[in-house]
């Protein structure tokens, strides 16, 4: 007997449900948006589509000649595959009862053939499959469903079966032509491995195509047993059902196909991509990221930041920290450690200001976490304004500044000097990727980036089920009673790190962005020339961007450090004394400098502008401030 036809305990299922895709468009489940001008309608995608289509799962593959013959299955023979749910106790006796039914039906000519029976090891326990071939097609299944119902042995059978099961289930199938007609292995000690996958309307052909490719590339494996598809029953879904000698020969087999070019191409085939993958790709891939290789800055770029607006941004900044630092004791030394410094206007006026405060002579340091070797070089040049900063060394480059303070770049915050830090972030957190949930009855499904039926255009699909993304994050906990949940998990890392590190080697920390409270649910969004942009539409050439959740923030960081704020830019920069800079800029300005320095002023600081809209967070190691202390800047106190 071969293994195929023995109920066998060396079985395997394994059943991956891959994203079962709605076909519709999130704009259309999430109903009135914010932002819905901008987004209806996705416009034709450009031809810088293109690098960002080769990162995603379906392709627009040319279905090419083959597209039938491949696909063709052979429909003079019909599947069925039978789900039972046994209940525990009756394990045993199902399975000898089961061996009793196949017999009868045999005698009886009924045209059924059992290809195969399997019990689950791994995946719904409890669970026994069987795989019945009908040669003959529908007529013979017909033929063999009236002797079925009317055989009264078989009645008998059915009656006493089905007092021992929980649930059934089962499906009618095909078998894809390129596969070939499942075969009964001779091995008895096989494990199966059964993977089911639900594909979107419309995709079947490309899928066939795919997987004839790439069944070619794993001929050698000998591990294919089945490949069938749903005729009648649960449409779209597909099982693909593997043979291994053990699961450790299951792994060889597995690693050795992923080595063989191609293969990879045919498995990509399988799902979209969270919003959080679209969005690490389009900003930071080394090739095509929209951070990596240009300025985007300033007119001629897609955005202004308020470092760029104004110098009194950063000497405000500046003066914040001397007098953060002064207040924990004026320690010895102070790293500065910017996270996305862009352009490093900020870091440039900052260390310009420290130079005014003669104690901080030779103790200060600065450190800049930065992604992009465009950027980097930016920054170097403002800083150092010599030469080109040598990225040979991946992780760390350090030169000296024009003002005599030593610069390095990291590209990881654990790969900072262990010492009291003063971390500054402005504008960094919202380009972090975010992954996007929908709450839907209780239940988080996942946001997902898709090509369309054209293969033309992206789109935003939702997971039919929960995802691993779904399932690891605490999003009840960290939603705030939202709907949808726009969660940046990079975000809590960092915000993790710095406050591990201000706990235990002191110092402080400022983040500023634009955000929210806990309270916003739809704000993923596109620059491009200072406008607002489809997020979709041509990836690597626009900017990314979404609110900074501080609410999440502030959760993370309390388990280590005492926070404070949120405050509003302007209320911020008023504290810290705008006005009185102002006046004493303006005095030594021409005209058309103190039109700027106003309009600069203005804008950082007017409520309808950058004024409310940015948001300043704060993060003190506990070791530099008791019950009462209030950083500057952030009083509570009405004046
Ligand atoms: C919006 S810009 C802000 C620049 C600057 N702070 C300012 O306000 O002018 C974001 C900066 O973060 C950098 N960046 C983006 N993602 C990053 C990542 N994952 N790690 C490090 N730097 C990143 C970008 O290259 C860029 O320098």
């Amino acid at each position: 007997m071969s293994a195929l036809q023995t109920i066998s305990n060396h079985s395997l299922r394994n059943c991956i449900r891959l994203f079962g895709v709605s076909s519709s468009n999130l704009y259309k489940s999430l109903g009135q948006r914010s932002f819905s001008q901008k987004q209806e309608g996705i416009p034709a995608a450009s031809d810088n589509l293109g690098w960002f289509k080769k990162l995603l799962p379906i392709r627009s593959i040319d279905p090419g000649k083959e597209s039938h013959s491949v696909l063709l299955a052979e429909k003079e023979i019909v599947y069925e595959l039978q789900f039972h749910q046994v209940k525990p106790e009756f394990m045993v006796e199902y399975l000898k009862e089961f061996e009793n039914f196949v017999s009868i039906t045999t005698e009886k000519k009924t045209g059924a053939e059992l290809v195969g029976s399997w019990t689950v090891e791994i995946g719904d326990q409890d669970e026994a499959v069987h795989l019945w071939k009908y040669p003959g097609g529908y007529e013979v299944l017909n033929e063999a469903t009236e002797v079925y119902r009317t055989d009264p042995q078989l009645e008998k059978f059915r009656l006493n079966r089905n007092k021992m099961l929980r649930s059934r289930k089962n499906q009618i199938l095909l078998a894809f032509s390129f596969w070939g007609e499942p075969k009964q292995r001779p091995a008895e000690k096989n494990i199966y491995e059964l993977r089911s996958y639900v594909l979107k309307p419309g995709t079947m052909i490309e899928w066939g195509n795919n997987w004839a490719r790439g069944l070619r590339a794993r001929k050698m494996y000998n591990e294919a047993v089945a490949g069938l598809f749903t005729h009648i029953g649960d449409l779209y879904t597909i099982h693909h059902m593997w043979a291994y000698d053990n699961l450790h020969e299951r792994k060889r087999v597995r690693e050795a196909a992923w080595r063989r070019p191609g293969w990879d191409d045919c498995v990509a085939y399988t799902g979209p991509i969270t919003v959080a993958d679209y969005m690490k790709e389009v900003l930071t891939n080394p090739n095509y990221g929209y951070y990596m290789h240009r300025d985007v800055f300033g007119k001629g770029g897609d955005f202004i930041t308020s470092p760029e607006i104004s110098q009194m941004f950063g000497e405000l900044i500046a003066v914040w920290c001397v007098h953060e630092w002064m207040n924990a004791g004026k320690p010895k030394k102070l790293q500065v450690v910017e996270l996305g410094p862009g352009r490093a206007t900020l870091a440039d006026d900052m260390l310009r200001t420290f130079r005014k405060f003669s104690e901080l002579n030779d103790i200060v340091s600065l450190n800049l976490i930065e992604v992009s070797p465009k950027m980097k070089q930016l920054q170097h040049a403002k800083l150092c304004q010599t030469g080109i900063l040598d990225d040979k060394i991946p992780n760390l480059n350090t030169s000296m500044t024009r003002y005599n303070i030593p610069v390095t770049w990291h590209n990881d915050i654990q790969l900072l000097p262990e010492e009291f830090t003063f971390f500054i972030a402005h504008e960094f957190f919202d380009a972090l990727p975010i992954h996007v949930f929908l709450k839907n009855e209780e239940l988080w499904r996942e946001v997902l980036v898709d090509v369309d039926e054209s293969g033309e255009n992206l789109r935003f699909v939702q997971s039919r089920q929960s995802t691993i993304s779904s399932k690891l994050y605490k999003l009840n906990e960290y939603s705030n009673g939202r709907n949808i949940f726009e969660f940046s998990p990079e975000t809590g890392l960092n915000v993790e790190a710095i406050s591990k590190r201000l706990k235990r080697y002191g110092g402080f920390g400022m983040i500023i962005d634009y955000g929210h409270f806990g309270t916003k649910e739809d704000t993923f969004r596109a620059f491009k020339k200072h406008k607002l942009h489809h997020p979709l539409k041509d990836p690597g050439e626009v900017d990314l961007t979404a609110d900074v959740d501080f609410h999440y923030m502030k959760k993370v960081a309390e388990k280590d450090v005492k926070v404070f704020g949120p405050v509003n830019q302007g209320d911020f920069l008023h504290q810290m004394g705008i006005s009185i800079r102002l006046q004493m800029l303006l005095e030594n300005a021409n005209e058309k400098d103190k039109e700027n320095l106003m309009s600069g002023y203005k804008m950082l600081t007017e409520k309808d502008q950058m004024g409310e809209r940015f948001q300043f967070l704060s993060l003190l190691s506990p070791k530099h401030c008791n019950e009462n202390y209030e950083p500057a800047g952030f009083s509570t106190k009405k004046s």
